[in-house]
Parts: C-alpha cells; structure tokens; sequence
C-alpha cells in the first residue's frame, strides 16, 4: 500500500484527535491493552503492519486464538503486529480501531464482540483507505464494501451439528433441555442457537425449556447453571454455545449431586484442550469444533490484500465433530 500516514490523517480529519487521545491513552496503559510486537523500525524489508483488536479473554478457545494470531504475525513473517484486548466491550474495540486509523497501519483485523453498530467505525476506516480483514466472527453492516472479507467458522452449522446429535441421542423420547447461551448479540450466539432450532424444529419431544445467556465464560456458565438446576427438577440435555460455559455447567450438575454426561448430558462447542478431556472423561456428550487456530489464514489474506489481490469473501473454517471416542483418540496430538 502506497498511501502515506499523512494523507490518512488528513482524511480522517477531526477524528484523528480524538484517536491520538485514544492512542495516548494506550500506550500509558489504557482499557484496551495495545502492544505492539516486531515494529524493527529501519530494518530491512517494510514489515505488514496489522492492528488486530481482539474480543478478549472469555474463553479457552479466545486465549487459543489470541496465542495463533501473536505466533503468526511475527517480524519473521513480515508482520508488525498491534494487538489489543477489547475486554468484551464494543466500545474499547471501536477505541482500538481509531486508534489504529490514526497510526495508519496498513490492514486492519478485529473480531466483533458483537454484529450490530459497527458502520460508523468502519466507514472511518474506509474512508482512510485502511483495508479491514473481519476475523472469527461477522458483523451485519448492509454495506459489505465497508470489509475486505470474513475468514470464519460457520456458526450454523455448528450449532446444527449440535441438534442433530440431540436428535439422533434422545430420539422420540420426551426431552427438557436447557441453553447456555454466549455473548448477547454475538455472531456465534445468534448462529449457534439459529442453528441448533433449526435442527430440533421437526421434533417436538425436544423441548427448550430455558435459555439464558452466560457470555461464553466458565463462572458466568456455572452460575446460569446454578439458577436452571434450581428452577427445573428435570433436566436431560444442557446445549452450551462454548466449552467453557459447558464445563462451567459441570460444576454446577456436580455440585448438586447429579453426573455430567449422565443423569444430564452436555453437547458444547469449540473443542478446546479442556473441553475435549471432559468430552474423554465423559462428562460431556458431543462437541461440535470451532477452530481458533486462523492465524496462518489471516496472515494470507493480509498478504492478498496488500498486493492488490480480492480475497474471497467469506473464508470459512474448516471443522469436525467429536464424539467421547474420537476425542480420546485425538487429545494425545491436540495442540489446543
Ligand atoms: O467467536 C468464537 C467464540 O468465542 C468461541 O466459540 C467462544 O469460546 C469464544 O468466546
């Protein structure tokens, strides 16, 4: 990309003062957290640089995801990496973006903690002429010119594999489950339980008796889990949109003298290190994966991009499912 940080500025006009504070505010510390690696100013080739703002550490599978993108976009690989942890907040990662308009770094990437309210943020990119790769998951701007493309997982179909196992698990017999559901306003909470609906839809003896949304953390699914066992003596099924709160919801089953994987079965998402022992121990059902390892995928469309290629524009990840016997013969060599 030819374009000078100069020219960037002054595009973005009186933006970029509230972006400066913003990045001031960064480099002392502030809510977002920004680091940079492998800047090497003066050295060599012109290394790629990156803004990445990321959702934050919620779960096992974001601390996977947050590891692959730092071990990919290194210097070695071309890449001056700025990466900053959003916190689950919408407002940090807008703060982040700014800021990452105001240093005019040449790509932009982010995973959305949400889908909706990113137009104006993006629009100020665009018009900065900084390219933006939207990472993991999707926002639901009508103007798509607005983002280069959206490397991801299909978030339907994992919630689909999800129902279908239900279906095929319990068949016509009468089923209570309950629902763990991620981040309000996600792409993967929005898809997953779209997804997982669609699959029991026909099979009126699955019944979702409750649903509540525990932000795709442990404690948080713990909790939820806590309140559902409470106020529903029967429960058979617990779909959780991530492992974390799955394992969360372990907890809570334990603790009120029921067996996981038992008494109540769990199906989750993401496959994660933790998640696929429980899957091993039996105390959870089912995983339907969602890989966090798009580092080496986003490197390439960085790369695309700034030799003046079009990448595809929806990039999805390639996944699987795992039963209790595929995951014991599949931990010994996870790298997750
Ligand atoms: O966006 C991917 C989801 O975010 C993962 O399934 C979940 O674990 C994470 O928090």
């Amino acid at each position: 990309m030819s374009h000078s940080k100069h020219k960037r500025i002054s595009v973005v006009g009186a933006l970029a003062a509230t972006a400066l504070m913003a990045l001031a505010a960064c480099s002392s510390g502030g809510s977002t957290g920004t680091t940079t690696s492998g800047a090497a100013a003066g050295s060599g080739d012109k290394l790629i640089t990156v803004g990445f703002s990321q959702v934050g550490s919620e779960s096992g599978w974001r601390a996977a995801n947050t590891k692959d993108i730092q071990e990919t976009l290194t210097k070695e690989n071309g890449f001056d990496l700025k990466f900053s942890d959003a916190q689950q907040k919408q407002e940090n990662q807008i703060q982040a973006i700014r800021t990452y308009i105001a240093q005019g770094v040449d790509v932009i990437a982010f995973s959305p903690v949400v889908e909706s309210g990113w137009d104006a943020v993006l629009e100020e990119a665009k018009a900065a002429k900084i390219p933006v790769v939207l990472t993991d998951r999707a926002v639901d701007s009508k103007d798509t010119s607005l983002y280069v493309t959206f490397l991801g997982s299909d978030f339907i179909k994992e919630g689909k594999a999800a129902g279908d196992w239900a279906v095929t698990e319990f068949g016509d017999k009468p089923t209570n489950i309950v629902e763990l559901q991620g981040t309000t306003g996600s792409a993967p909470a929005n898809d997953r339980m779209a997804g997982f609906k669609e699959a029991i839809a026909s099979h009126t003896n699955l019944k979702i008796i409750a649903s509540q949304t525990g932000n795709f953390t442990r404690s948080e699914g713990k909790t939820v889990m806590e309140g559902f066992l409470q106020a529903n003596p029967s429960i058979d099924l617990v779909f959780a949109h991530n492992d974390d709160m799955g394992l969360g919801a372990i907890e809570a089953i334990e603790a009120a003298g029921k067996v996981p994987g038992k008494d109540i079965k769990i199906v989750t998402v993401d496959a994660v290190h933790d998640g696929m022992q429980a899957l091993a121990d039996g105390k959870i059902n089912f995983i339907a994966e969602c890989s966090p390892l798009l580092g080496q995928q986003l490197a390439d469309v960085v790369k695309q991009v700034m030799a003046g290629k079009t990448p595809e524009k929806r990039i999805i990840t390639t996944e699987t499912t795992f039963t209790q016997e595929q995951a014991k013969a599949a931990l010994p060599t996870r790298k997750y």
